[in-house]
C-alpha cells in the first residue's frame, strides 16, 4: 500500500435527502430520495493514511478508539475487499477538520469523502469517482456528494445492490454566475437527534413522510432546470420548499424532532426581511440549528453582517463553491 493525503470539502444539500430505502440491505445506506448539493470551499477535511503496525485512528490530533474508529476501519475493510483478497494491511488514519470555527457543523460529508479517496489511493484501487461516491455513501449519505465539486446530484437509483445510487457533478458556478452560501451558526445546544435515527423515526411515524418521498423527484427536476437557466430565484424557491418540507416531516414525527433554536427563527426572519428589501437570499437548514443562505456573491456581505449581530448567532462564514475531493501520494509513500 501507499502513504497518501486526501482532501474533501463539505457540502450542503439544496434539495434534501431524509429517509432510507427499506427494500435493500441497510448496510448499503441507500437514500429514499435523491438530493442536490453545493460543495463548499471553506469547510474541508484532510485525511492521511499510512501503513502501521496496528490500526490507529487520530482525529484533530486526538487518539479516537471506540465507535468512530470502528466506522472508519469498517469503511477501509469494504474498500479493501472490493479489489483485494486476504487481510487488509493495518493503517494509521489521521484526519483533521479545517472548519472556520470548531463546533456545530456536520463534518461527516467531508470526513467520509476524504477517507474514501484516501483509502482508494492507498490501496491502489481502480475505482472511478462515481464508484467512490457509492463507497462514501455507505459511511454517510451526504458524503457521496463531497466526492465532486460545485453543484452535485446524488441519484436515488433503483437497483437493490445500490450500484446506481451514485453522485454526479452538474455544474461548477464560476465567475459568470458568482454564488455564495452564507453559513450562520446559531446557539450551541446539546446535540439533537442523529440523522439516521431521525430519518427512521420520520419514516415510521410521520404522516407527511410518504408525500415527502413522492414529491422529491419533482423538486430535483425543478432545481436542475433552474440550474441550467442559471436562475437563482427559481432555484431558491425550490431550496426553501425542500428544506421546510423536510422539517415539516421532522416536526410531524412522533415524538417530534425539532432542530431549531430561537436564533434559527431570528435568522430566518432576517433573511426574509432582506429579501423583501431587495437582497435575495434563500434558506436551507439541516439536522441542526444552523442556517445556510444561498445568494449571489455580491449580496453575501450584507446578509452576513445583518445576521452576525442577531442574538444567539455564534459565527457567520461566507463560503463559495468548493472543489472535488483530491489525493496525493506522499514522498517515499510506497510500502
Ligand atoms: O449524511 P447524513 O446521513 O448525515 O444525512 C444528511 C441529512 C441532511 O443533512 C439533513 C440532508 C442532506 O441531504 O444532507
Amino acid at each position: 500500500m501507499k502513504s497518501v493525503l486526501a482532501t474533501a470539502h463539505s457540502n450542503i444539500a439544496l434539495v434534501k435527502y431524509w429517509g432510507k430505502r427499506v427494500d435493500a440491505d441497510p448496510s448499503l445506506n441507500l437514500p429514499a430520495v435523491g438530493s442536490l448539493s453545493l460543495t463548499l470551499d471553506r469547510l474541508w477535511t484532510e485525511t492521511k493514511i499510512e501503513p502501521a503496525a496496528a490500526d490507529r485512528f487520530t482525529f484533530d490530533r486526538r487518539e479516537e478508539p471506540g465507535k468512530p474508529a470502528a466506522k472508519v476501519f469498517a469503511a477501509l475493510d469494504r474498500l479493501w475487499a472490493s479489489h483485494h483478497d486476504g487481510a487488509r494491511p493495518p493503517c494509521h488514519v489521521e484526519s483533521r477538520n479545517h472548519f472556520p470555527t470548531a463546533a456545530g457543523l456536520a463534518s461527516s460529508a467531508s470526513g467520509f469523502a476524504a477517507l474514501t479517496v484516501a483509502a482508494a489511493a492507498a490501496f491502489e484501487l481502480p475505482h472511478d469517482a462515481r464508484t467512490l461516491s457509492a463507497f462514501a455513501r455507505m459511511g454517510s449519505g451526504s458524503a457521496a456528494r463531497s466526492i465532486f465539486g460545485g453543484f452535485v446530484r446524488l441519484h436515488r437509483g433503483t437497483r437493490r445492490d445500490g450500484s446506481d445510487c451514485v453522485a454526479e457533478p452538474l455544474l461548477m458556478p464560476g465567475p459568470t454566475w458568482p454564488l455564495a452560501l452564507v453559513v450562520i451558526q446559531t446557539t450551541r445546544g446539546p446535540k439533537g437527534v442523529g440523522s439516521t435515527e431521525g430519518m427512521e423515526r420520520s419514516r415510521l411515524t410521520a404522516p407527511y413522510y410518504g408525500p415527502w418521498v413522492e414529491t422529491s423527484p419533482q423538486d430535483l427536476a425543478d432545481a436542475e432546470a433552474a440550474l441550467e437557466r442559471r436562475d437563482l430565484a427559481a432555484l431558491g424557491e425550490v431550496v426553501e420548499h425542500s428544506c421546510f418540507k423536510m422539517h415539516a416531516c421532522m416536526l410531524a414525527s412522533r415524538p417530534p424532532i425539532l432542530y431549531w433554536k430561537p436564533a434559527t427563527l431570528a435568522v430566518m426572519e432576517q433573511v426574509w426581511a432582506l429579501r423583501e428589501a431587495g437582497v435575495p437570499g434563500y434558506i436551507t437548514i439541516d439536522a441542526g440549528p444552523h442556517v445556510k443562505v444561498l445568494c449571489a456573491a455580491e449580496h453575501a456581505p450584507t446578509i452576513r453582517d445583518a445576521c452576525a449581530s442577531l442574538p444567539g448567532v455564534e459565527a457567520v462564514t461566507v463560503c463559495g463553491p468548493g472543489p472535488a475531493a483530491s489525493v496525493r501520494v506522499l514522498e517515499g509513500g510506497n510500502a
